[in-house]
């Protein structure tokens, strides 16, 4: 079976999508690993611990990262995410808290002591992953695969008309990532704010009474609810898709480029560069990287729902 590291930020989309990776059965999901974002670290940590206790799979091992962006204050989304980063649902805690501890460390021995097998979904500002391989740059020749879900290409930003709220949050550290010749596939917003998943998408989760088909229900309909989803007649299956991306690389099309991001306007802050040649501000990019520029959508969402409501 394939291995998965999931990064991120729970966070509504977050914890679908770990949710996603565990029932897909495609893999094994070797570690869940949290870093400050959509909540505080603290509450991320927490929301992925909620998670992993709702699906029975405690013995996953969740592990905290860092608590801040590179040399930034920390902007959350509790304002899309709800104040508990989970939409108001009322999952409980399992009471293992205190092994929460070395995410960095614990990532790069699991990629390297298994070279070739790990891929690395990462959902939430890349702070984690910069750090890692900074500190270990022999990870690009040990995962698998990096997917990473952020950026704005051909499309506008949610967090600025520039930027998405991932880079946004930590472009320095995303530039450090993006830059870099690690193998990266890159899901942005030109195929996440493709897959909005609709009321009548939410009818179809409302029928099944399993413990995680009723979280997804609440934490969906209250991220459809919010007043930016609304408009938009559903809600954007952001970080799902990533791990989507990973189970199945055609629900997507990708295109090789060159990606930079803005670190120094305050106007275009985390704004996506690309391009197919390396000039310019691009000068810098030490190797392509796939950039997903179409998506299947709705046979993704019919993945998405299947997935998440079996036994
Ligand atoms: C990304 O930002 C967060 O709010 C979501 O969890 C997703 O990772 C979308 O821009
Ligand atoms: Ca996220």
């Amino acid at each position: 079976m394939k291995r998965m590291i999931y990064d991120g930020d729970p966070g509504i989309d977050d914890a679908l999508a770990i949710i996603l990776a565990i029932k897909s059965g495609e893999f094994d999901l070797e570690a869940v690993t949290t870093v400050a974002g959509n909540v505080s670290l603290e509450k991320a940590t927490k929301n992925a611990l909620r998670i992993l206790r709702l699906t029975g799979r405690l013995n996953i091992p969740v592990a905290a990262g860092i608590p801040s962006p590179f040399g930034r204050g920390l902007e959350r989304a509790e304002y899309v995410h709800g104040d508990n980063g989970l939409g108001g649902t009322s999952l409980p805690l399992p009471g293992v808290e205190d092994k929460c501890i070395g995410a960095l460390d614990l990532i790069i021995a699991k990629i390297m002591k298994k070279p070739g097998e790990i891929t690395l979904v990462a959902c939430g500002p890349l702070t984690n992953l910069a750090e890692i391989y900074m500190k270990e740059p022999r990870i690009g020749e040990n995962v698998r695969e990096l997917i990473i879900m952020g950026g704005a290409v051909q499309v506008p930003g949610n967090v600025t008309p520039h930027a998405e709220f991932n880079i946004y949050t930590d472009p320095e550290s995303a530039q450090i990532i993006l830059r870099s010749d690690l193998p990266l596939t890159i899901v942005p917003l030109d195929v996440t704010m493709k897959t909005i998943f609709t009321v009548y998408d939410l009818e179809q989760i409302y029928e099944v009474r399993t413990p995680v088909a009723e979280f997804a229900y609440n934490a969906l309909r209250y991220y459809q609810n919010i007043p930016k989803h609304k408009k938009l007649g559903g809600c954007p299956l952001h970080d799902p898709l990533a791990v989507g991306v990973a189970i199945d690389e055609s629900f997507v099309k990708t295109k090789e480029l060159y990606v930079n991001v803005v670190t120094d306007n305050i106007i275009t802050l985390g704004k996506t560069l690309v391009g197919e040649k390396n000039t310019g501000e691009l000068e810098v990019c030490a190797s392509k990287h796939k950039v997903c520029l179409e998506v299947d959508a709705r046979r993704f969402i019919r993945f998405f729902i299947d997935t998440i409501t079996a036994d």
